[in-house]
């Protein structure tokens, strides 16, 4: 009988192992809010939200997937880092993106974009963060590539840097720093009070950490991007997200939010953090977690 049930729960073990890693990890989701920030009368501002490939050779799905993005015609592109986990997935990476890159865009840089990834127990995601180990010395990974092959097509290189943006009707104000996660950033950089006659403040950033966050609130910007969180990647039916990688809290470890969660201030930023497009090879599941990207229509304030 002790037999039966150990057979037993090793088969539906790796039944969901199958399922995470096969299907779920290749089965993408387009999620789509709206977000009331814009002046009355203003038409409609497109999103798009990307985040988190993890590029590897020969993920086709997910090539195919992020250049099927282009026929949502976004007004303007945001990417919050971790493209790469390849030294050569930078052109794929690229050339996916293909004519979204003709649009307005943004971007920021993830660890993951500079450093490769290491193989790890992939139950290590459950307990672990993945803050830079000191020993990893110098960028393994063509992030200087991939960010040149960005800035080229015209999008606004973000990390610890501001920029301004035309993009459908709107004048955006654009602040964004590199990833806190393993001490890049640099909010000094672009610290200071936000520009009232901009149409729209945006601040982007890798890993939504709180203390980051708080500092974009304080210089009066309306709408925070960030990823890194994978969304937890592993999550429960009845529980969500267990982990987020970094000091946000589990709630709001992916999806519309505002920052902070718990203040009643109706001009607090919304937040959105995305739940990533792909994996870590070293990690290569998701449950209950979809990959995903977001289109986040802007439209005008409920007066
Ligand atoms: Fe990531």
């Amino acid at each position: 009988m002790r037999r039966q049930a150990l057979i037993a729960t090793a088969a539906a073990g790796a039944g969901i192992f199958g399922y995470a890693s096969v299907i779920e990890r290749n089965w993408f989701a387009l999620r789509r809010y709206d977000i009331p920030l814009l002046p009355a009368g203003a038409r409609p501002l497109r999103i798009l939200h990307i985040s988190d490939a993890h590029l590897t050779p020969g993920r086709h799905r997910l090539l195919s997937w992020i250049r099927s993005l282009d026929a949502l015609q976004p007004d303007i592109v945001v990417n919050t880092g971790d493209s790469l986990a390849h030294p050569e997935s930078v052109q794929p990476f690229l050339e996916a993106l293909g004519p979204l890159l003709d649009r307005p865009g943004v971007f920021v840089y993830g660890s993951n974009d500079l450093y490769s990834p290491k193989p790890r127990n992939p139950a290590r995601y459950l307990w672990r963060n993945s803050t830079l180990h000191p020993s990893r010395g110098e960028p393994d990974l063509p992030w200087a590539e991939l960010g040149a092959g960005m800035v080229a097509a015209g999008w606004l290189d973000a990390n610890n840097k501001r920029g301004r943006i035309k993009a459908g009707d709107l004048d955006i104000q654009v602040g964004g720093v590199h990833d806190s996660h393993i001490g890049y950033d640099r909010y000094d950089k672009i610290a200071g009070p936000t520009d009232p006659a901009a149409d729209l403040r945006l601040g982007v950033m890798h890993s939504p950490e709180p203390s980051v966050m708080d500092k974009f609130t304080k210089d009066g910007y309306d709408l925070l991007l960030a990823g890194h969180t994978h969304g937890g990647q592993v999550c429960l039916p009845w529980r969500g997200t267990l982990v987020t990688n970094c000091g946000i809290d589990p709630v709001r470890a992916r999806g519309l939010h505002r920052h902070p969660a718990d203040s009643g201030d109706p001009g607090r930023p919304w937040l959105h953090v995305s739940a990533g497009l792909g994996t870590s090879p070293w990690a290569p599941f998701r449950l209950y977690c979809r990959p995903e990207a977001a289109l986040l229509t802007l439209v005008p304030r409920i007066s």
